[in-house]
């Protein structure tokens, strides 16, 4: 794993086709480490399929990720993990069979850590996102919300340099989203890592995240500050036509 704390992970023009669709066009971002990034856009305009690329899940067309010097495109998803990048799914994908812990642990190990190692880590990403007491319950018995949250542990588990959290927030209430934001706001601070999160729960965007950047069909259409980005006049219309709502109420 990459230990330097000044590293930068860098998406340079990256471009993905898929067959009769461009999803991504020229996107270019960095990512600090301690810093909230928020990726939106409406439906369909790419969030997914960049954080499949940066983790290895999907090959670009064009462009490339880097994590300081080291040049990872293209990298299988296991090489990219042991690199110190780690993610969750917008679709969980907890072992139902499994307890809590050893899916935590599972995903520890996938990482590269030994089983000693992954238990220690495993129990220390559980107490941070709050669900310790959660540890030897079946994850086939777990609440909808609280997935959520173990899929947070698994990814934590690693200590990775950089997070990237696919709608941490879906189908989460009002309450369980402010939970959520309680949990992720100190974790930059507190573990050092560069977090991209992607999330159509704008109250929870706005309040976490430190900059924004903004896809609408694949391509970048603004960056800045939550302020900047609520004010801009192409964002706004990218959600009004979407029938999301940008402003949270
Ligand atoms: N494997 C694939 N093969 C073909 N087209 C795909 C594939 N994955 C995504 N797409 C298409 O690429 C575009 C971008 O999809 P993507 O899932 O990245 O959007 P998103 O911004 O994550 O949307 P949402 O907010 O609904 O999750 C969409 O038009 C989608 O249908
Ligand atoms: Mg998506």
């Amino acid at each position: 794993m990459i230990q330097n704390n000044a590293l930068t992970l860098h998406v340079e023009e990256i471009t993905k086709d898929f067959v009769g669709l461009r999803a991504l066009e020229d996107v270019t971002l960095s990512l600090h480490r301690g810093e909230i990034l928020g990726l939106i856009g409406p439906n369909g305009s790419g969030k997914t399929t960049l954080i499949n690329v940066i983790t290895g899940f999907l090959k670009p067309t064009r462009g490339r990720v880097r994590v300081g010097d080291t040049d990872i495109t293209g990298w299988p998803p296991h090489r990219i993990a042991h690199v110190g990048l780690a993610r969750t799914f917008q679709t969980i994908k907890l072992f139902r069979g499994l307890t809590v812990l050893e899916n935590v642990e599972v995903a520890a190990v996938s990482a590269g850590l030994s089983r000693p190692q992954a238990r220690e880590r495993a129990l220390w990403a559980l107490e941070r996102v709050g669900a310790t007491h959660l540890a030897t319950i079946p994850a086939g018995a777990l609440p909808y919300g609280e997935e959520r949250r173990i899929e947070v542990a698994r990814a934590l588990a690693s200590r990775p340099i950089f997070l990237f959290l696919d709608e941490p927030a879906a189908g989460l209430n009002e309450q369980e989203s402010d939970t959520l934001l309680e949990m992720l706001t100190p974790l930059p601070r507190e573990t050092g890592c560069g977090m991209l999160i992607v999330d159509h729960d704008m109250r929870l965007i706005m309040r976490l995240c430190h900059r924004l950047h903004v896809l609408n069909y694949g391509r970048t259409i603004c960056e800045g500050t939550p302020n900047e980005v609520r004010h801009d006049k192409e964002v706004i219309a990218a959600y009004l036509g979407s029938g999301r709502r940008m402003l949270p109420c």
